[in-house]
């Protein structure tokens, strides 16, 4: 974990490097979780650059796997994607995601979308359905935001779901006759999978899916003063409701299974985005 003074440094020459790479920062970002990569080749006069390349950004981890922004056109919506995120299992450490955040909304980014794998809580929501993230529950109770200075750290989450671009969502899945459950995401560190008792009781809470990432982001990007968005992506039913053992392999494979489905309906959401009134003010 960085502090202020080191990160900023980085922020600012991350923008630079944007802004020469790709000019003026689209209005939406999308971060890409596993099962989402597809979503790329949707993406239209695609520009690619490096994380390696943006230091306020997370180092790539794996030789070989790809951690990069992608910038394009999705039908008439200018959109950058980020391939890769900093999982807070991997370190320990939650604000992974605090300088590449950071950047985009000192670029100009407005609206950032969301998607992650998933357990799933509930039986009408099988492996390979997809859900509209409403709210979540931070269960290891970890903040990105500790030690920020300011008044700004008390982050209201009474609606860190944007209302009006989870409305805009449903509007979609309609229109394409696409299955979209809502609910609650509950944050497990990982990276272990849960236990059944954990999962009965994340259930009794009142949780819909459960996964090992999105929560600190949202954290860090309703600090920032970004709009969220959240799509889940059903991998798998959660510890002990199947009789299936869980394995990373599992939900990789199920999310090879749905991935096109995810990546067809999350262009058309952003493709969408154009007639969202709020961003062309
Ligand atoms: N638990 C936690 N994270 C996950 C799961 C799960 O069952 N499936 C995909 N990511």
């Amino acid at each position: 974990m960085i502090n202020n003074n080191e990160l900023n440094p980085l922020i600012d020459a991350s923008v630079a490097r944007l802004q020469a790479e790709f000019g003026a920062a689209p209005e939406v970002a999308v971060v890409l979780g596993s099962g989402w990569a597809g979503a790329v080749d949707q993406v239209q006069g695609a520009k690619h650059l490096a994380y390696g390349e943006l230091p306020a950004f997370p180092r790539p981890k794996v030789e070989g796997h790809v951690s990069e922004v992608v910038v394009g056109m999705m039908g008439g919506q200018r959109v950058a994607m980020l391939r890769g995120r900093a999982h807070t299992y991997e370190s320990g450490d939650c604000t992974g995601m605090a300088g590449a955040l950071r950047s985009l909304k000192r670029w100009g980014v407005k609206v950032l979308i969301q998607t992650n794998a998933s357990g799933s809580l509930r039986p009408h929501m099988p492996p390979g359905s997809l859900m509209l993230i409403a709210d979540h529950i931070n269960a290891p109770q970890r903040s990105p935001l500790v030690g920020e200075p300011g008044s700004e750290r008390f982050v209201d989450m009474s609606s860190a779901y944007d209302a009006e671009l989870r409305a805009h969502a449903k509007k979609v899945a309609q229109t394409h006759n696409l299955k979209l459950g809502e609910g609650t995401y509950v944050w497990a560190l990982g990276p272990q999978f849960e236990t059944p008792a954990e999962i009965r009781m994340f259930a009794a809470w009142g949780a819909d899916a459960v996964g090992m990432s999105t929560v600190p982001e949202t954290i860090l990007a309703r600090h920032a003063g970004l709009r969220v968005m959240g799509l889940a992506l059903m991998t798998n039913m959660a510890a002990g409701l199947s009789a299936e053992a869980l394995t990373h392999a599992l939900t990789l494979q199920q999310a090879a299974v749905s991935g096109e489905r995810a990546a067809a309906f999350l262009a058309q959401l952003v493709a969408g985005l154009t007639e969202l009134a709020s961003l062309r003010a």
